[in-house]
């Protein structure tokens, strides 16, 4: 049956009809909300090249969590940005570190919020890189000790769940372990499995400060041309015990999205990073595209290519958009 009988555009007459016939939609329920925490008191520091984000103090970072719980987000995940660095990165898994702190303070002040933690070192290293170099390279084995020792604190702290996007081969298994053998059998792991090595974090490094001193991420985050890999990474981390297994970023990253809902049984997340949001921030104030319109595009196509969450900047403004 085609043509003449068959007429798709009869299914498109209305917004009434294309409600009706709509395959995705979107939800408060989606969202997870990225935050930047920092030491101080009253600090709210615009991040230059993501309008509408802040490195915030732990007082500012209450006033948005509540505001996130009203709106009905589920969650936020935390990255800190430490008082000071070091080689080590010894304030990622200081028990008095910014983030133990921050998330301290939300679990007294907010209620049924999940707090969310980025494990990973770059925040916390004077030389940026997401481990502990030795012989002038990231140190897998070595810097597995160290993410477990982060994972354990921010869990003590109070965290719901704990996210590592290190990229560290067994990472999953050395969480998993760390927090099993201290009783935290109930707390999820999602792991960034296909995480990218991409030109789109540019702007996230810029608000955790955290661009590396030397050379890039290559030898640990995933080249962006393999996409068979995103599926053994996946797989290794299911194996290793995830929860929910995560790519990022979101909208150059479609196809993995997909293969991955297709392929395992865990929730799949998806990080529309900040360069994705960047890039619709700053054509929306040149005018050259409807930034709300090129928002609500993108975060429906991640949903529609299979994410069941979307952690995104845009979290707050979509669930206001979602409401009227
Ligand atoms: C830490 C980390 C990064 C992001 C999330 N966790 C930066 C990086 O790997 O360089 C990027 C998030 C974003 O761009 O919004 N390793």
């Amino acid at each position: 049956m085609a043509f003449p009988t068959d007429r798709p555009r009869r299914l498109r007459s209305s917004d009434t009809m294309r409600r009706l016939v709509r395959e995705t939609t979107l939800s408060a329920d989606d969202f997870i909300l990225p935050l930047f925490v920092c030491e101080g008191e009253n600090i709210k520091n615009p991040v230059q090249s993501m309008p509408g984000v802040y490195q915030m103090s732990i007082d500012n970072l209450i006033k948005e969590c509540k505001e996130v719980k009203e709106l009905g987000i589920p969650g936020v995940i935390l990255f800190g940005i430490p008082a000071y660095k070091d080689e080590m990165g010894s304030e990622a898994y200081n028990e008095h570190g910014i983030i133990q702190k921050a998330v301290k303070a939300i679990k007294e002040n907010v209620k049924d919020l999940l707090v969310l933690t980025d494990v990973c070192m770059c925040e916390y290293t004077d030389h940026g890189h997401c481990g502990i170099i030795k012989n002038g390279e990231v140190d897998n084995d070595e810097t597995l000790k160290y993410l477990a020792m982060e994972a354990l604190t921010h869990v003590k702290a109070g965290a719901d769940m704990v996210a590592p996007s290190d990229m560290m081969d067994g990472r999953i298994e050395a969480l998993r372990e760390i927090l099993d053998d201290n009783g935290y059998t109930n707390t999820p792991i999602m792991s960034y499995s296909a995480k990218y090595c991409s030109a789109f974090y540019g702007p996230f490094r810029e608000a955790a400060e955290s661009t590396p001193k030397f050379g890039d991420r290559k030898t640990y985050q995933m080249d962006p041309a393999n996409r068979m890999e995103g599926l053994k990474e996946a797989e290794l981390d299911i194996l290793e015990g995830a929860d929910i297994i995560m790519v990022k970023p979101a909208l150059p990253y479609l196809d993995v999205i997909s293969d991955l809902k297709r392929n395992f049984d865990r929730p799949v997340a998806a990080y529309h990073v900040s360069g994705e949001y960047a890039m619709i921030m700053a054509a929306a104030q040149l005018g050259w595209l409807d930034g709300h319109r090129a928002m609500m595009e993108s975060l429906t196509s991640i949903k529609r290519a299979g994410a069941d969450i979307i952690i995104t900047y845009y979290a707050k403004e979509a669930v206001k958009s979602l409401a009227k």
